[in-house]
């Protein structure tokens, strides 16, 4: 029988909780407790401020290797998502990117070959990276999720309660100067929100010190006409994107 909401949440705040002991952190700032207590009580309703909350912790923490993340997931059995992967899918790219791309979950592709967007909607972030004068080596590649949803649903409460303390870790390993949210679903489950896409991309949010651009999906971008509006409202995202982090803007022209 799957576990309950409470469960996984409970078991997924444990271990990231001994994570951050191990990592040389004895005690959590009250608001933390608060709102962990809050999540377990009132179930998935508290999870995404819940867990924009938590990453509020990690900025001054002695900082976990990727690998020894990816080893504390193992062969992860903590959501019903496991039984219908083919690989798990941590991420990729720089641990020490200043750029962080995060994406919602492995497509077909990805479970297949292991890594994040790699399938058609990996070839237009390739794209976008490209245009920002960059390689795809340079940044850091991960989803809110590490395994395929069935039929590429949304991921459910359990499901980001289980895998949100490893987003989490990752982050924190990381330690980007600006996040990429890609999307609907991954911007809404970092900033603790339900407002549009259309109205949060554009301006940068506050994710506890590291500025988030939320933009359109990759697949979204799809399924629009190259160089129409939700193209050129990437582009100006990733513009914003690289001011901020003091790269030259390559020059761009609209073709109509
Ligand atoms: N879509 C995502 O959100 N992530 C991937 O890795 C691939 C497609």
């Amino acid at each position: 029988m799957a576990q309950s909401f409470k469960a996984v949440a409970a078991s997924s705040l444990r271990e990231y909780l001994l994570a951050l002991q191990e990592s040389g952190l004895d005690g959590l700032p009250d608001a933390v407790v608060s709102k962990a207590a809050r999540l377990l009580v009132q179930g998935p309703a508290a999870l995404p401020s819940a867990m924009a909350e938590t990453v509020a912790v990690p900025h001054d923490l002695k900082h976990e290797s990727l690998e020894k993340i990816r080893k504390s997931l193992g062969d992860c059995q903590r959501c019903k998502l496991a039984k219908g992967r083919t690989n798990l899918v941590f991420g990729t790219g720089n641990p020490q990117a200043r750029l962080v791309f995060v994406g919602e979950g492995p497509g077909k592709d990805e479970d297949l070959q292991g890594e994040p967007f790699v399938g058609e909607a990996g070839q237009v972030l390739n794209r976008i990276i490209t245009a920002m004068g960059l390689k795809r080596e340079e940044v850091y590649i991960c989803n809110v999720v590490k395994c395929r949803p069935p039929g590429n649903r949304d991921p459910e409460a359990d499901e980001i309660a289980a895998c949100a303390p490893f987003l989490l870790r990752q982050l924190q390993s990381v330690h980007p100067e600006v996040i990429v949210a890609l999307g609907r679903f991954a911007s809404q489950t970092l900033l603790g929100t339900k407002e549009a896409i259309s109205k949060l991309r554009g301006k940068f949010h506050d994710y506890h010190g590291v500025p988030v651009m939320p933009t359109y999906h990759p697949s979204y971008l799809l399924r629009n006409r190259a160089d129409s509006g939700p193209f050129w409202e990437v582009w100006e995202d990733m513009a914003q994107v690289l001011r901020l982090l003091k790269l030259p803007v390559p020059e761009k022209t609209r073709k109509r």
